[in-house]
């Protein structure tokens, strides 16, 4: 594994007070320099993907039939590793498969969470592809100080969470890494084959590990690589090996599967293709990503209509003018409003967005009003959401969570 795969281009050390220089982004911390958020064409060149362009977008058009989601349109999914191929497979009527994931560290998901959920089953729907979700509660015991117990009572709490977004049992397979995996003898044999592929050194160079790791760390990349072959799964895909894989998630997932890449021709698979999206911002501002560790800085699913008001008007970093007159004669600034970057990922009716832009960039529009259609926004997707959330029974999730074939046939 050479720089050419910009496998150990990661600057990975901790946050020491300095002000950093360059974007730091890998699967345990996000932060930015400037109050714009992460540079994501610079991340682009430095992880070694590509931009997701026109013409990328002209092919995902002719390939389905209809426009690419709004994720997609507005550049928030921006980065991918071999989508021009999936699409060409999807053209000639050949399989693929999705494939994404969650560490379950607590009871209740984001609202960031969130995105590369509704963006999969989005894709699910459009390209009609089974989905295997990990659920990596073995990485958040190895890495959190809870027992594995608690962790994995957080998977099923959070499966509940993914699949009131709707995904359909019948073509999605969710599983725990400490069910799962213990009773696969072909999911084991992957990570293995992984295991034997990547060496401490080049482990370290990807995720920066150090000697006063845990073993349990070390050898973890692994298990989130195994689930981007087909043979992984033999139920669903027929023990076939040849089955290429798509994976949607945001970019801070990369390094895990750039390893993937590398190790998959070396044991004789296709490599996963990816579509990245960005952070969805902390409520402070676009300079860290919402994060389930920092209470006040996330709106979570769990969230009361008064706490979303709440957080959104004591905490949501504001674009606008320091006072009504200032905001009225220059304006707002949307690239780094909280709020206006949170309709960007959740209000899907463009032409309301514009407007909303132009009027709080020309100053129009005030941040009260901003907050006030933000809040009404996620309180009718939260209490969506929850009420769906109180349908999903555990029979439900025994439903998801059983290997089983699914409507498929390889
Ligand atoms: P986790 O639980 O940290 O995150 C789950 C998914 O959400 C994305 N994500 C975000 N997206 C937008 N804005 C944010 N603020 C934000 N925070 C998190 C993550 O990129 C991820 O897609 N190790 C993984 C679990 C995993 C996985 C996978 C994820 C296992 N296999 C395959 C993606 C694809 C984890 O802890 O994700």
């Amino acid at each position: 594994m050479s720089n050419t795969t910009g496998m150990a281009n990661l600057n990975l050390t901790g946050d020491d007070g300095t002000v950093p220089t360059e974007d730091e982004v890998n699967p345990w911390e996000v932060h930015a320099s400037s109050a714009t958020g992460v540079d994501y064409d610079k991340l682009i060149k430095r992880f070694g993907s590509s931009p997701i362009d026109s013409a990328l977008l002209s092919k995902f058009e002719t390939a389905l039939g209809q426009p690419p989601h709004f994720l997609l349109r507005r550049g928030i999914v921006f980065s991918h590793r071999d989508m021009d191929q999936i699409l060409a497979l999807h053209s000639q009527g050949k399989p693929f498969f999705l494939y994404t994931g969650r560490g379950p560290s607590s009871e209740a998901m984001h609202m960031g969470h969130v995105i590369p959920f509704l963006f999969t089953k989005w894709l699910q729907e459009a390209f009609n592809v089974p989905l295997v979700i990990q659920m990596t509660d073995d990485e958040k015991f190895l890495w959190k100080d809870i027992s594995l117990e608690t962790a994995r009572s957080y998977t099923t709490e959070n499966a509940k969470d993914i699949i009131a977004l709707g995904f359909d049992p019948e073509r999605t397979f969710i599983f725990s890494d400490l069910d799962y995996i213990g009773s696969s003898p072909e999911f084991y044999r992957n990570m293995c084959r992984v295991q034997k592929a990547v060496t401490f050194n080049q482990a370290k160079g990807i995720f920066g590990f150090t000697e006063s790791d845990c073993i349990g760390k070390i050898s973890f990349p692994a298990i989130q690589a195994a689930p981007s072959f087909s043979s992984s799964f033999p139920r669903i895909f027929n023990s076939r090996s040849d089955i290429p894989c798509l994976i949607p998630c945001a970019i801070d997932q990369d390094p895990y599967f750039r390893m993937t890449r590398d190790v998959a021709p070396r044991i004789g698979c296709p490599k996963p293709a990816l579509l990245h999206s960005t952070f969805f911002p902390a409520l402070q501002g676009c300079q860290t990503k919402m994060s389930a560790s920092d209470a006040n800085s996330s709106v979570f699913l769990t969230d009361t209509p008064k706490a979303v008001k709440d957080k959104i008007n004591k905490y949501a970093f504001s674009g606008g003018g320091a006072t009504v007159e200032e905001h009225k004669k220059n304006g707002g600034n949307c690239d780094i409003d909280v709020s206006y970057q949170y309709l960007r990922f959740f209000l899907d009716d463009d032409q309301r967005l514009e407007k909303i832009r132009q009027d709080y960039s020309s100053g129009d529009l005030l941040t009260g009003y901003l907050k006030k259609e933000l809040i009404e926004l996620l309180q009718a997707f939260l209490k969506s959401h929850q009420e769906k959330r109180k349908a999903v029974t555990d029979e439900v999730v025994k439903q998801f969570m059983t290997p089983r074939k699914l409507k498929f046939d390889y």
